[in-house]
């Protein structure tokens, strides 16, 4: 494995609490995800259900896993049902998880072959009242390709149709938005494989690298610390493009003068890091990027304090507009008495600052669970305000992530360089 798991006392601890959210005589049902086919028999790499993931620690495709916390014979609570391996299976693809292993891996007793799932179900569902399927309930889904687990609501709903149905989303939602200490020692080591990516590039970069050799570089430092590479798709953007929010391309060469906004993030174990960092091609901001650079930085500072226990991030969202508002003022983008008579629905910072600051970061990028409820302890964020002046082709992002603690939080990337001078000095060197 290319990583270290965690112990299965977390994976325990996830279905115990899961178990104690459902109703009296229910069971729940989670697939793995399908294994993306690509053209022809082309197929992408496996990334596991999330969901699965958090409650089974188990990486592999074509898994389910049953919970039923009130059947009668103990052996039956927890299921887990991995794909049978064979030599066959071995010869082509390799090593598979025995039922052993995956018992080890989750910490579910009771581990049988896929294909006898139809026949233990049957037994299941002859037993309980209500069935909690799962469904991708994320704000920002397109399910236009229908998943595994979509395919068996349909099955199972034309199969047993007077069961009482209910949605496991806004159940794993809850519990994966409070992260435990084992899921953080996970994040920061995504942060710290993505801290080593920024070294390496703050020395590789210089005028006439192209945006894919950087990419190359993160990828190279990101796969030799045991990570499967980027934990979404990078932006490495420089000149015009730091400007694009979604820039993908990353094809053009870096000229000196110019900015490279790098939204860069290495996934460990399933749980990803999301950094951002603007450095200036050459190794010297020009004096207009320092001052736009160090406007974004105090923002980020200031958010840092804002965004503690018991804030909305509604709230917080208008706030960190307000300082971004100030800022712009400051930087001669914005005047005064436009603002003050601007329309509060539509403020006009929105023209250099155009996403939100903050998103919830796990097993998924932008994390499930509700961005309405109140911040807690235990959440991570992001912190990632950025000002995107396109008629001077100066976009500036600044990103880290953080865990929201009691007391303070605790900044994820508190040792990446993100200080103008320190990352001059290590351009430099
Ligand atoms: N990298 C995606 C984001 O910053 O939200
Ligand atoms: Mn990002
Ligand atoms: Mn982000």
């Amino acid at each position: 494995m290319r990583y270290q798991p965690l112990n299965n006392t977390f994976y325990k601890s996830t279905r115990a609490k899961l178990a104690k959210m459902l109703r009296p005589n229910s069971v729940a049902i989670l697939n793995a995800n399908d294994l993306m086919p690509t053209n022809a028999d082309g197929t992408m790499k496996f990334r596991q259900n999330n969901d699965l993931f958090y409650l089974s620690g188990i990486d592999q495709e074509e898994t389910i896993l049953l919970i039923c916390p009130d059947f009668p014979s103990e052996t039956m609570r927890e299921v887990l049902f991995v794909r049978e391996t064979n030599e066959q299976v071995v010869v082509w693809e390799g090593h598979k998880l025995h039922q052993s292993e995956a018992a080890e891996l989750s910490g579910v007793k009771t581990v049988r072959w896929t294909s006898e799932f139809d026949q233990v179900l049957q037994g299941i569902l002859s037993h309980v009242d209500h069935v909690y399927l799962n469904t991708n309930e994320h704000r920002g889904a397109s399910n236009e390709v229908e998943s595994r687990d979509a395919r068996f609501v349909k099955k199972l709903k034309e199969a047993y149709p007077l069961h009482r149905y209910e949605r496991l989303a806004p159940l794993l939602g809850e519990l994966r938005s409070i992260k435990a200490p084992d899921e953080i020692d996970q994040l920061q080591k995504a942060c710290d494989i993505t801290e080593k990516g920024f070294r390496r590039v703050l020395d590789f970069t210089k005028p006439g690298v192209k945006e894919y050799e950087i990419e190359a570089e993160y990828l190279h430092e990101f796969v030799r610390h045991g990570s499967r590479g980027f934990g979404y798709e990078p932006i490495v953007g420089s000149g015009a493009n730091s400007c694009v929010l979604h820039y993908l391309e990353n094809d053009q060469v870096c000229h000196s003068g110019d900015l490279i906004l790098m939204d860069v993030g290495a996934e460990y174990g399933n749980y990803n890091a999301d950094m951002t960092r603007t450095v200036p091609v050459n190794g010297r901001y020009t004096p207009r990027q320092r001052e736009v650079y160090d406007a974004v930085l105090r923002v980020m500072r200031a958010a840092e304090k804002m965004l503690r226990p018991g804030v909305l991030l509604q709230d917080y969202h208008k706030e960190v507009g307000a300082l971004v508002e100030a800022e712009l003022i400051g930087l001669g983008l914005l005047d005064k008495r436009d603002v003050r008579k601007q329309d509060p629905a539509n403020p006009l910072y929105r023209k250099y600052f155009m996403h939100g600051t903050s998103h919830p970061l796990g097993l998924d990028v932008h994390d499930v669970g509700s961005i309405y409820a109140p911040v807690k302890a235990g959440m991570v964020f992001t912190i990632e305000p950025g000002i995107y002046i396109r008629e001077e082709s100066i976009g500036i992002r600044l990103e880290n992530n953080y865990v929201i603690g009691e007391k303070s939080n605790k900044d994820l990337m508190a040792e990446i360089p993100i200080e103008a001078e320190e990352i001059e000095g290590l351009m430099n060197q």
